[in-house]
């Protein structure tokens, strides 16, 4: 008998690249959510031992270089447990888009074969070790909801959820290699590849990135993680106590929270190197500004990009508009923790 569970996808509310670490990754510090679109995971234990990953889209990797594979592996030898892992995928979210597919694939796997094997992983933080050691964004699917992502992103801490904002989601055809956009941004940055916390841009403009690399002084990359904190945990603390901005008192209330995030300037860096590499994911994010969102990023290092609605007649009407200009264009909601965790198994 199979168990099938939703493998929900993140957004990145705001995502900063600090300085490149001796183990190679960078320092990251995002808010990641989660929202409604998602896959779907069968897994089953049959007779026999090893992993098998079915997919019909010839783009998702059937070997050990899957994400699931590698969760499922650890997990079976953690569990003790002998047999067969079939592993079935029914891809709805894009490959390589910026919205962790692969990554909540692989979680969603893991839960699946506790429940499969009616056996359970030893506590929390055991789990989270094993997601992370897979890869830097699993983590935050264990936890869902509003989530504070730091060190390489793998170290995650819940936050209070934000209202359920509407969003439209546009996936390009394109497939952007997260490793190589990290590349770019040390090669654009000039950030020292032994781990340096080189300095990368002008503290003229503090919103410029490395493509404006500089005559003046500059930002040292944790200048620029600190920069983001601030803004995120002005932004967030006004969220929750409900005082953002309130220079338009006739808006809603989801109105005012979101022209606040506009305010604190929150962006996510991978835009500085993905944009000029595939212009038309800058068209996008104008689209979707012109079409009524409030908020609009790039998503992870991309392909996608998100938007953010005050309601959810305002984001239906923006995906239909995208969709009309031809881009692949959904309308869908931010979910929080308790929808997170009552939907991966819920019906
Ligand atoms: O952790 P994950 O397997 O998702 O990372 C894929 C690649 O992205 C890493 O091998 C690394 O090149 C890059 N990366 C990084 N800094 C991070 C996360 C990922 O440089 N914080």
């Amino acid at each position: 008998m199979s168990v099938k569970v939703r493998s929900f996808a993140k957004i990145n509310l705001g995502l900063r690249i600090g300085a490149k670490r001796a183990d190679g990754f960078h320092e990251l510090l995002t808010v990641y959510q989660t929202i409604g679109l998602h896959d779907v995971i069968r897994v089953s234990v049959e007779r026999g031992s090893g992993v098998e990953i079915r997919c019909e889209d010839p783009r998702v990797p059937k070997d050990e270089s899957n994400t699931c594979h590698q969760i499922v592996r650890k997990a079976m030898a953690m569990l003790r447990a002998k047999g067969k892992v079939v592993i079935e995928v029914e891809k709805r979210l894009p490959v390589q888009g910026g919205l962790g597919g692969a990554s909540s694939n692989a979680v969603a796997a893991m839960l699946a074969l506790e429940r499969a094997l009616k056996k359970s992983l030893p506590p929390a933080a055991d789990r989270l070790e094993i997601a992370a050691d897979v890869g830097s964004d699993l983590p935050l699917f264990l936890i869902g909801g509003t989530v504070l992502g730091v060190g390489r992103g793998e170290q995650v801490y819940p936050l209070q959820d934000l209202p359920a904002f509407h969003c439209v989601i546009v996936t390009p055809e394109v497939g952007v290699s997260t490793p190589k956009a990290f590349a770019e941004w040390d090669r654009r940055s000039g950030t020292d590849p032994c781990g340096a916390d080189t300095p990368v841009r002008a503290r003229s403009d503090r919103r410029s990135g490395p493509t404006q690399v500089s005559k003046l002084t500059l930002d040292s990359a944790s200048d620029r993680m600190v920069e983001l904190g601030r803004g995120l945990s002005a932004w967030l603390s006004g969220t929750f106590l409900g005082q953002a901005y309130s220079g338009a008192p006739r808006r809603g209330r989801a109105e005012n929270l979101l022209l606040a995030l506009v305010r604190t300037g929150i962006q996510n860096d991978f835009e500085q190197v993905v944009f000029p590499e595939y212009p038309e994911l800058r068209e996008v994010k104008r689209a979707l500004l012109r079409a009524g969102a409030k908020y609009a990023s790039l998503s992870g290092s991309g392909s996608t990009l998100y938007g953010l609605f005050a309601s959810r007649a305002e984001a239906v009407r923006g995906a239909k508009r995208l969709t009309e200009q031809g881009w692949t264009a959904q309308a869908t909601a931010l979910l929080t923790r308790p929808q997170y965790s009552r939907r991966i198994f819920g019906r």
